[in-house]
This record gives C-alpha cells, sequence and structure tokens, in this order.
C-alpha cells in the first residue's frame, strides 16, 4: 500500500479505538460486558463506515463468547480507496472494563487486503510473543524450559533475570509452574494478552516473553504489531473444547500447523489501542468540562507512538 494510503487509514484506526474506548467506558464498572462490547461495537462500526476504501473483517471478535461483535467477513468503508484487511476487538478485557479492572483497550489492526490469516472456527491459539532481539529464538513444540533458555541467550540475559507474561488460566497451571521452577518470574494477569503481548514489544516495559493460550483475533491482532516492530511471534491453533476441535477439522485445517508473524499477517500492517478503563499501558478517556481526551498507542512500520488526543466541543 502506498505510504499516502497508511496514514489515512492509521488515522481512521485511530478514530475507530477512540470511539470504541469512549463508548466502552461509558460502562466501566457496570457489571454488563454485553452492554460494554455492543457500545464499543457500535461506536467503531460507525466510525470505519466513512473509512475511505473497501476493508474486509477478517477476523472479528466475540463469537466465542457469543457477544457483540463486527463479523468476520462483514465489509467496511465508503468504496473510494485501497482494499484492505482489518481484526478488531472493540473492546478487548471485556470482564475488566465491567468490574472496572486495569487493562481493557479498544483494539483494531489493519493490514494490505488479502495479507491477514483466518483462523475460521478456530477461537484459541497457543502463541509465543519476544521482542526483536528474540526474533527467530523460539518454537511452540519446544519445552518452556527450551524456549526460556534460547530466549534468554538471544537477548543476552540469564533465565532468571527474564519476565514472562502469562494470563492466569487453569489451563497454564503447569506451564506457570514450569516456569518459574525454571527460575524465571512471572506476571500473570487474569485476561488480556493483545496488552501482555505489547508489553513484551514496548522497551518501555520489562517484559521479555509472552506464553499461553489465548484467542485467535488476539493473535491475529498481535501479529500485526509483532511484524510492523520486527519482533517474533509463532501460534497454533489450540481448541478448548471437542467442538470447537471438530469445526477446525472440518474446515479443512490443521490442528497441528504452526504458523510465524509472516504467515498469520503476510503484508504490511499497523495496529491500533485505545485505553478504556486504564491500566499500565494507557489511561482511561477523561471527559469533562467540554472537553475529551482519549490516550491511543500506533504501532507501524518500526515505530510506537503513543499518542493523547483532545476532542473540544
Ligand atoms: P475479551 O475481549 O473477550 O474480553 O478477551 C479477553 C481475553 O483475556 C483475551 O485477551 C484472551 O486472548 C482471551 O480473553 C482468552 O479467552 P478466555 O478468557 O476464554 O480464556
Amino acid at each position: 500500500m502506498p505510504d499516502t494510503d497508511i496514514s489515512t487509514l492509521e488515522a481512521v484506526a485511530l478514530e475507530a479505538t477512540r470511539s470504541a474506548a469512549v463508548a466502552g467506558y461509558a460502562w466501566v464498572g457496570r457489571n454488563d460486558q454485553d452492554a460494554a462490547d455492543g457500545a464499543a461495537t457500535s461506536a467503531m462500526r460507525a466510525a470505519l463506515a466513512d473509512a475511505p476504501g473497501r476493508g474486509t473483517v477478517v477476523i472479528g471478535e466475540g463469537e466465542k463468547d457469543n457477544a457483540p461483535m463486527l463479523f468476520n467477513g462483514e465489509v467496511v468503508g465508503n468504496g473510494n480507496g485501497p482494499d484492505f484487511d482489518i481484526a478488531v476487538d472493540p473492546l478487548e478485557g471485556t470482564s475488566f472494563c465491567a468490574w472496572d479492572l486495569p487493562g481493557s483497550l479498544a483494539t483494531i489492526a489493519f493490514a494490505q487486503a488479502g495479507t491477514m490469516w483466518s483462523p475460521e472456527p478456530g477461537f484459541y491459539m497457543d502463541k509465543i510473543v519476544v521482542p526483536p532481539g528474540a526474533k527467530g529464538a523460539v518454537d511452540l513444540d519446544d519445552p518452556p524450559e527450551q524456549t526460556l533458555a534460547n530466549v534468554a541467550r538471544a537477548l543476552g540475559k540469564e533465565v532468571r533475570d527474564l519476565r514472562v507474561v502469562i494470563m492466569d488460566k487453569p489451563r497454564h497451571k503447569d506451564l506457570i509452574s514450569r516456569v518459574l521452577q525454571a527460575g524465571a518470574s512471572v506476571q500473570t494477569p487474569a485476561g488480556g494478552d493483545v496488552g501482555g503481548s505489547l508489553a513484551v514489544l514496548l522497551p518501555t516495559h520489562d517484559i521479555d516473553l509472552l506464553l499461553g493460550i489465548g484467542g485467535t483475533p488476539e493473535g491475529v491482532m498481535t501479529a500485526a504489531a509483532v511484524r510492523a516492530l520486527g519482533g517474533g511471534m509463532v501460534g497454533r491453533l489450540a481448541p478448548q473444547r471437542d467442538e470447537e476441535a471438530d469445526a477446525i477439522r472440518a474446515a479443512g485445517m490443521s490442528l497441528d500447523r504452526v504458523y510465524d508473524c509472516e504467515e498469520l499477517v503476510a503484508g504490511e500492517a499497523f495496529f491500533v489501542a485505545s485505553g478504556v478503563n486504564g491500566g499500565p499501558l494507557l489511561g482511561r478517556p477523561r471527559i469533562g468540562g467540554g472537553t475529551t481526551v482519549v490516550e491511543s498507542l500506533l504501532v507501524s512500520k518500526g515505530q510506537i507512538r503513543h499518542i493523547t488526543h483532545t476532542t473540544f466541543g
């Protein structure tokens, strides 16, 4: 895509996540995940309607939880401009928003048309995300102890100096104890592996890698950010229920295939997030006195921009 198209689409993406963040913020701490998700999704859909060009939602979010979503295959934009692919999660960390626990984000990734991987009926994937210095050093078939040793070597550290983010899920009990046993330290948020992956990529944070199973939309959006910054990522479908595994096989997809970042997002891509209720990456919107202030991160082509946007009136 030409640079002019990319900067126009970056502006659209920023407006889309800002709109979703403000809409989601109205539902922070109200114990209503569906209302929060629905509000963020509607706001994002409205913001994308005027995007110059024709965007295809390759992967939306919400299907696994029957939550409101921009659905897979939905077409957005006004048709006057480039074709592009998008992956969205208008409210990543829905329960964080509902309970006002730090970390919910409005998120979106754009990529060149036809270059985003679709997990089809796969809702979950196993992931490893590492910073650029450890790209190429990880393999999903390695035991976690080997992964830690390889990442430590690539980053010029000792395993005991590594900080690993792993979501605190029952399925990760053994993984967390093996990582601790190997000598690394772990950060175990209740959810939010997009935020965890961004913490790996941002030099302002002290996380060295992300391990574990999370959502596929989150995986594809993460891959867009990883690709833009030259980091490393590998992923493999990891169904959590028999019906999910059956549906993946019925779609003719392999449960063994490992995808690297460049297969998850094969073309030029960028990623945007806006803060919904505050957290380690981005503050919450501040609304009042006739102004709305929203914090966002734009990860594109070898750079990370932290943008504070104020709207008057
Ligand atoms: P939501 O956007 O659905 O709230 O996702 C939050 C999240 O924690 C993701 O970051 C993660 O990839 C996924 O859920 C894990 O799913 P589950 O909570 O079902 O294990």
